[in-house]
């Protein structure tokens, strides 16, 4: 089996890669390097001991993604190419609409003409927005996304319910990550973000080496448990298999459009996330309390049931494992992946 992998060098993409190359196989990864590095493609085929096929291109560049694809003919179609900082797409959303769904037009429209129909899309939690009920599972209401990064997973969502409904002969996974986090237990591959983290964990990893100057909890006077935000921290080598589970499905059930929340299923705090890292690096991180930050939603955690079910995949990791696996990666790599 062949999959192409849109940006396969990033963060989650890189791991899946890992995990498909270990299942048997081959990985052709097509990635424009705008979030990510080539040294990341280098260290996927260390771990692995196999090749891939690399393609440093755009997924605007609708001719070579196009010409890609007819030459590679894959069996699958893993897409997580795209731009994710929500802060940086209220200030520039006509990157994040070009990028994220023009980006994906011309993917499918590749995928059109090679007669490739097996997708797997990147899509988040996000569309889910402010979540009317807890745990949120699959059938709760897709509402209108705070920022226009969710618009986009809206958007492309909509879009291929629409390609599935128009041909039957596509199959479609909408995968619905929670919060992935952590890093390959080798501490060779991992999340290496430019300038400062957006995100809790990569932030608290660089606070931890002195990288950062100050820890800041956004916000303890939510109506969770201990005041600080719920969330469901999934690890990424568990997203990866979650990856190889749609697959398998995608093959067997030939389901036309279906979508999954992966997530563990457990909600943890902001607090809790804090004391795990503790726990882990052997270090006393001193945090204060700051204001709420615009756009976060108190609670966010998945109900897995349907994955479970029909996917046969659970995650299995834990906030432990986490941040040992998030920390030896730091500590490895303290500049992230230098060329
Ligand atoms: P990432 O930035 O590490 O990976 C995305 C990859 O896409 C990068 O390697 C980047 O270079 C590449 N890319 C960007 N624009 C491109 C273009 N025009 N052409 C080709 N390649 C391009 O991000 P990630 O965390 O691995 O996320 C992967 C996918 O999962 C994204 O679609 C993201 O929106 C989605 N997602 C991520 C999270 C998260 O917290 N990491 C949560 C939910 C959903
Ligand atoms: C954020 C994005 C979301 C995106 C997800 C994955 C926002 C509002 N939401 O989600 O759209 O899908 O990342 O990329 O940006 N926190 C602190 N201090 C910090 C950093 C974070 O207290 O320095 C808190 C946040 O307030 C939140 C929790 O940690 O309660 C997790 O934050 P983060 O890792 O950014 O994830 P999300 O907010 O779930």
């Amino acid at each position: 089996m062949k999959a192409l992998l849109t940006g396969g060098a990033g963060y989650i993409g890189s791991h899946t890669a890992v995990a498909l190359l270990a299942e048997g196989f081959e990985v052709t990864i097509v990635d424009n390097l705008a979030n990510s590095s080539r040294v990341a493609v280098n260290r996927i085929e260390s771990l692995t001991g196999r090749n891939t096929v690399f393609h440093e291109v755009s997924l605007l560049d609708a001719s070579a993604i196009t010409a890609i694809l007819c030459d590679e003919v894959p069996d699958v179609v893993i897409h997580f190419a795209g731009l994710k900082s929500v802060a940086e797409s209220v200030d520039h959303p006509l990157d994040y609409y070009r990028t994220n769904v023009a980006g994906t037009l011309n993917l499918l429209d590749a995928m059109v003409a090679s007669g490739v129909r097996s997708l797997v899309f990147s899509s988040s939690a996000t569309v889910y927005g402010e979540p009317v009920r807890l745990p949120i599972d699959e059938t709760s209401p897709i509402t209108d996304a705070a920022n226009p990064y969710g618009r986009t997973k809206l958007h492309i969502e909509r879009m291929l319910q629409d390609l599935g409904a128009a041909d039957p002969d596509w199959n479609i996974a909408l995968l619905r990550y929670f919060n992935p986090v952590g890093a390959h237990e080798s501490g060779e591959i991992g999340e290496d973000p430019n300038g400062i983290p957006n995100n809790l964990l990569p932030y608290v990893c660089q606070f931890a080496v002195g990288k950062q100057d100050r820890l800041v909890v956004f916000g303890n006077d939510y109506p969770t448990p201990d005041g600080t935000c719920l969330r469901d921290y999934v690890h990424v080598t568990d997203l990866a298999s979650g990856h190889l589970a749609a697959l398998r499905f995608l093959n067997d059930e030939k389901p036309g459009v279906a979508c999954f929340n992966l997530g563990t299923g457990k909600a943890s705090s902001v607090i809790e996330v804090i004391h795990a890292f503790e726990r882990a690096s052997g270090l006393a991180l001193a945090y204060d309390i700051g204001p709420r930050r615009s756009g976060d939603v108190p609670a966010s955690y998945t109900n897995p049931d349907k994955a479970r079910l029909q996917l046969g995949w659970t995650a299995v990791k834990t906030l432990d494992d986490i941040c040992q696996d998030a920390w030896r990666w730091q500590c490895r790599n303290p500049d992230g992946y230098v060329a």
